[in-house]
């Protein structure tokens, strides 16, 4: 017998992903650099499915049907060159190398076109649902050649997520490194619903003056609303939660530096190279290095704030309405900004992306999943080349709804000095885009006179300067 699919790269993910497609019927050939691992695996779940262990480079594709479909499951950069090195001399034209890590989008274009030149296809897939999903239906990016997708689509559709209406959570995305694409960008939106969401859980101990555990009831309650999703649900796990050893709140023993791997670091990064504003990812990526630096935050905490007041209970009731409000119109912000990063980036690399497919398989299966994605999906579904989510009938209304209470509480937060970058950035965001005229004009008028860089004029076509160190006369330029 012969393997519809291999894996290799055993850590969780590889193993977890490995084992759902075999618990879906498919014949699963498994490998790993140390072997032990591969026979832990066989050992212990080899009931779930078929698996072919393989030991060996040789071994791993001679049990592959033809076109191979190999899976590289392995840490992104150094190590999935190397194991794309190993592999690929042994390959023959029409075979498929799938990379299910987190690769830079970048990275995969460079090994498609290698791989390409010796007939291989490299489809970059982003894999997002943790080990969870993996393992029971994770959402899934395939970029890569659209031929690949017609062998490896089907059982992509088996394996993945489904969305409440049955559609599997997998699309394909577009060429070369669309896939990785749009799964980074689906990180910085992770990371920003995740900043969103502290900010809204620190107002609501710090100006509201709520414990952990009766924040995790409030978030379980906004849970049922339009904030129906994965973070909120886990978030209020995560709250409720006691340590056992101290018996304190979980989220008081913890310390409160976050780390990061470098989705949400890219999504700004390659942002600022195609010219869009995501501030409020970008708030959420420097919120976790503003919270690493232990010896600057160790070094200011005598610094002045101003005297805060703690609300009253009924007050505090009212309040979280309002966070409520502000969390829900600062999140449609995050996803305005990320699926223009998207459009910006299909545009720039020729990928055709479809945003309304994206928000489909977002549904289900990775960490943002939420109600909310089927909202974008309808507002997408509506029109298709919808300028931005702002511009959507729905979503304008919502916010226009939420915008006095989100005004509230990023006033609340600046007042008692409680630091709400994600909310403050979605609301200047919205506000910078709303405005009549912004002050970029006298950024314009700055730049030609330091540097002659012109400007150009409301009323009339072409460039200008003004001679500001003459008489300050005005010459086209
Ligand atoms: C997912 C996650 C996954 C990973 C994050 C964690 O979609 O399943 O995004 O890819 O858990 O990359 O990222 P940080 O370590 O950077 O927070």
């Amino acid at each position: 017998t012969s393997a519809q699919i291999g894996v290799t790269g055993l850590a969780v993910m590889g193993r977890n992903l490995a084992r759902n497609f075999a618990r879906n019927g498919y014949t699963v050939a498994v490998h790993n650099r140390t072997a032990s691992r591969t026979k832990a695996l066989v050992e212990e779940f080899g009931g779930e499915g078929d698996f072919i262990k393989a030991e060996t480079a040789e071994e791993f594709v001679a049990a592959l049907e033809r076109p191979r479909r190999l899976v590289i499951m392995v840490k992104a950069g150094e190590p999935t060159d190397a194991v794309i090195q190993e592999f690929a001399p042994l390959l023959e034209p029409g075979d498929m190398i799938i990379d299910g890590g987190n690769a830079h989008f970048a990275d995969t274009r460079r090994r498609e076109r290698a791989l390409r030149e010796q007939g291989i296809h490299f489809v970059g897939m982003g894999v997002s649902g943790g080990e969870e999903g993996a393992l029971h239906g994770p959402s899934i990016m395939p970029g890569g050649p659209t031929a690949s997708y017609d062998s490896l689509g089907p059982m992509l559709e088996k394996i993945s997520a489904k969305a409440k209406d049955g559609a599997p959570c997998v699309t394909h995305v577009g060429p070369d490194g669309a896939g990785h694409f749009v799964k980074m960008v689906h990180n910085g939106i992770e990371y920003a619903d995740m900043q969103l969401i502290g900010e809204a859980y620190q107002l609501l101990r710090d100006v509201a003056g709520y414990s952990p555990a009766e924040i995790a009831e409030i978030f379980r309650i906004w849970n049922q609303g339009r904030l129906d999703s994965y973070l909120i649900e886990i978030t209020a796990e995560v709250l409720s939660h006691v340590d056992a050893s101290t018996g304190k709140p979980f989220v008081d023993v913890v310390v409160d530096q976050a780390e990061q791997k470098g989705t949400g670091r890219w999504t700004v990064q390659i942002a600022l190279d195609l010219g869009v504003p995501v501030s409020g990812i970008a708030e959420a990526v420097f919120a976790r290095s503003l919270s690493g630096h232990a010896g600057l935050r160790e070094a200011s905490r005598e610094l002045a704030g101003p005297q805060a007041v703690p609300l009253g209970k009924e007050e505090a009731a009212a309040f979280a309405d309002r966070v409520e409000q502000a969390l829900y119109a600062s999140k449609i912000v995050s996803y305005t900004q990320g699926f223009h990063e998207i459009a910006a980036g299909s545009e720039e690399y020729g990928w055709d992306i479809d945003l309304g497919a994206v928000s489909s398989i977002w549904r289900g299966g990775c960490i943002i999943r939420a109600a909310f994605l089927d909202r974008i999906r309808a507002a997408y579904d509506a029109r298709a080349d919808l300028p931005s989510l702002l511009s959507d009938e729905t979503f304008a209304r919502e916010i226009a709804d939420a915008q006095d209470d989100w005004r509230e509480v990023v006033i609340a937060a600046v007042r008692q000095g409680v630091p709400t970058p994600g909310f403050a950035a979605a609301l200047a965001y919205y506000d910078g885009l709303r405005a009549e005229r912004l002050p970029a004009a006298l950024t314009q008028g700055q730049r030609d006179f330091f540097g002659a860089h012109t400007y150009r004029r409301v009323d009339r076509e072409g460039a200008f300067h003004t001679l500001w160190g003459g008489d300050r006369s005005e010459a086209s330029a």
